[in-house]
């Protein structure tokens, strides 16, 4: 299949790649098998925290050769800007049971590790018999919140980020990479990091 070509809108607002599809596949398919080792003969209930990890999941489900049950869960933290509003709010409810089910959180991005702290809390009421949680990304930062995730496919600079389901004001959510964008785009939204 030939190489996507984005419009130059898109490629030109980014300053730098940090990681590129092929690095993201391949460390996807070492994921992939570590999980499979970790779940095999177990049936699996993903839950996906929307929007930001629905390319990360998609990736993940299709690598997994278990009986997996699909479910998302709508948070909403970050009000379109770059840094945490410091509240969590649910947008949308799981519809599965997750009661003595193993339960996979999958999520964009472990930054401050509020968010991931208050779905711990939530879905832990809700008496899974395992829950564990993956990130795609993980900051380099002080975790105030002492969070740890189980799985974490990469560990990066604390620099916002996106692509590969991160956005900005929900757009480059597309791009199969992930990278910085430009201060001017910041700048042209009234944002500057
Ligand atoms: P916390 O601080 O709760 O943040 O761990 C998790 C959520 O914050 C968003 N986030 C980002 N989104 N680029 C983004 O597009 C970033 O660099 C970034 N850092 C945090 C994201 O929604 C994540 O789920």
């Amino acid at each position: 299949m030939p190489a996507i070509q984005y419009s130059p809108g898109v490629r030109h607002d980014l300053e730098e790649i940090l990681l590129t599809e092929t690095q993201i596949q391949r460390r996807l398919d070492e994921l992939g098998k570590e999980m499979e080792r970790d779940y095999a003969g177990r049936d699996l209930t993903m839950i996906a925290v929307l929007t930001g990890s629905v390319l990360f999941a998609a990736d993940l489900l299709r690598r997994l050769p278990l009986q997996v049950r699909l479910d998302c869960l709508g948070i909403s933290s970050y009000h379109g800007q770059t840094r945490s509003s410091g509240e969590v709010t649910v947008t949308k409810s799981l519809h599965l049971d997750v009661r003595d089910r193993e339960v996979l959180v999958v999520d964009d991005i472990l930054d401050t590790g509020l968010t991931l702290v208050r779905i711990r809390e939530m879905l832990g009421k809700l008496g899974p018999r395992s829950l564990k949680f993956a990130v795609f990304l993980e900051k380099e930062v002080p975790h105030h919140e002492n969070f740890r995730a189980d799985y974490v496919a990469f560990r990066i600079p604390n620099k916002f980020v996106v692509g590969y389901g991160l956005d900005y004001l929900e757009r480059y959510r597309n791009l199969p990479y992930v990278g910085t964008l430009k201060p001017s785009v910041y700048e042209s939204h009234g944002s500057a990091l």
